[in-house]
């Protein structure tokens, strides 16, 4: 079962963190860019947030999930060393892209500090996590990893979170303020709970 969701997770990763790749073929004011004011889109500073936001959270969502499998990661410590410095990187880049891009979200302020709040937590997280394994803390950087994972996997739930809302309430407005919430702090409780349960079984 849990090899099975497992694998569940990995295939929405994938496919998610290929979605940004819509941006190169389908014209922008017929993608999410379209629903941005003019002012938005004129902004220089957060036109290169958005790229540089979807490029490298597509990475870290695209190679993220593969540092979890025990047996990976003890097969090849130094490939896991590279993938890791990798996804911080990634992360670091397109969380503070987003903590920026999040001032301009769609729906106002719920959305905003939603989005921002996500972001802060998917950086902290993630600057944790590196901090604990440099001081050889390999519990507690894995803990932090799993956090910021988490937070990573929020592209995908709110893709998933979305249309059924929207579906649901018939609401699209409403819907988006809620997901900008409901994308990633289920998320972090699931997170907590695998750490719990990491515990008592270590
Ligand atoms: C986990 C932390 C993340 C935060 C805080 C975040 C934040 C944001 C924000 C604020 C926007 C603009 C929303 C608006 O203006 O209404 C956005 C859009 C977007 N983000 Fe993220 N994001 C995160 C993760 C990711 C990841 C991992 C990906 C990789 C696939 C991604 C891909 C996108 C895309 C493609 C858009 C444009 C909207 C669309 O085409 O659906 N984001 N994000």
């Amino acid at each position: 079962m849990k090899q099975f969701l497992f694998v569940i997770i990995c295939i929405f990763a994938l496919i998610i963190s290929l979605y940004p790749l819509i941006y190169v073929f389908v014209e922008h004011k017929n993608t999410f860019l379209g629903s941005k004011p003019s002012e938005v889109l004129q902004n220089e500073i957060w036109k290169s947030a958005f790229f540089a936001h979807i490029i490298f959270g597509g990475i870290s969502l695209f190679i993220g999930w593969r540092q979890f499998g025990i047996k990976f990661r003890n097969k090849h410590l130094r490939l896991h060393r590279i993938i890791g410095k990798t996804y911080v990187v990634s992360v670091f880049i397109s969380s503070v892209s987003a903590i920026y891009m999040g001032i301009y979200a769609n729906g106002g302020i719920i959305s905003s500090a939603g989005f921002i709040s996500l972001g802060l937590v998917w950086l902290i997280s993630t600057l944790v996590a590196l901090i604990q394994i440099r001081k050889g803390n390999v519990m507690k950087h894995q803990q932090f990893m799993i956090y910021s994972y988490a937070c990573t996997f929020a592209a995908v739930t709110l893709r998933l979170w979305y249309p059924l809302l929207k579906n649901l309430t018939q609401d699209p407005d409403n819907s988006y303020l809620a997901v900008a919430w409901l994308c990633w702090l289920p998320n972090v409780l699931v997170a907590y709970f695998i750490n719990k349960k990491n515990l008592n079984t270590d």
